[in-house]
């Protein structure tokens, strides 16, 4: 699909067009907190902020999300539940993230492709596989710059037990340590492949260090000076 570029001249100095952010880790890295405060602080800069997640971010992406984390769907095998997450993204980009960009946002999307590699992955599905599913939801709409937010499991998942207070592990916080470390070195072995698209954040920091690290990565690889 082509699309004529927006229109950015009435908008911040700092910014020219959309952008595209995910954010990747494992459980407990603080995704979700750092993204809120990312927003917030690009939105004091004038610039449109599209907040999402996945799986998520449009109703029947939501509905997968919930039959998938359930465990309702583990019978269908890890290949399947790959198709449902495949599903549910090409719904969230199609319908989501592209007309977000293509009027020029900025789009902070909680987990994406990597996380099929992270998790799905280390899960046994062949990465042939994930990469032709992907080509198939994403089509051209990679990020522009993924935060890999980098915890050691055992880390990770104390902390995200704490935050869960008396509710129920899902599906994926079910696996043992052995499984989230894999997933881990997934993301840090795509940060090291893709060094144009991701910056790995020291997730261990204090909370408002993390912030920092995160604002000087999105003002170095994409908030450019006004001339
Ligand atoms: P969520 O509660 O958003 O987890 P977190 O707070 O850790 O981000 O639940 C999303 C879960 O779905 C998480 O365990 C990771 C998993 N997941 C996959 O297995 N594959 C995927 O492609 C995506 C997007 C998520």
């Amino acid at each position: 699909m082509r699309t004529e570029e927006p229109d950015h001249s009435s908008r911040s100095p700092l910014v020219r067009a959309g952008r595209f952010i995910t954010f990747e880790g494992g459980e407990g890295a603080g995704k979700s907190t750092q993204l809120r405060r990312l927003g917030e602080r690009l939105s004091d800069q004038g610039i449109e902020i599209v907040v999402t997640r996945e799986p998520g971010g449009t109703p029947t992406a939501e509905a997968i999300r919930s039959y998938v984390l359930s465990g309702a769907a583990e019978p269908l095998g890890a290949e399947g539940e790959t198709m449902l997450f495949a599903a549910a993204r090409a719904d969230h980009v199609d319908r989501v993230i592209r007309p977000a960009i293509l009027r020029g946002a900025f789009v902070l999307c909680d987990r994406f492709i990597d996380s099929t590699r992270a998790y799905q992955g280390a899960d046994g599905v062949d990465p042939e596989l994930i990469d032709q599913l992907e080509a198939l939801a994403i089509g051209d709409m990679r990020p522009h710059l993924t935060l890999m937010l980098d915890v050691p499991a055992e880390i990770g998942l104390a902390r995200a037990a704490a935050r869960r207070g008396a509710d129920g592990a899902d599906r994926f916080e079910r696996e043992t340590i052995d499984r989230h470390e894999a997933r881990r070195q997934i993301f840090l072995g795509i940060a090291a492949r893709e060094p144009e698209r991701c910056v790995v954040i020291n997730a261990m920091q204090a909370e408002d260090d993390v912030a920092a690290d995160i604002w000087q990565a999105v003002m170095s690889r994409l908030l450019t000076q006004a001339d």
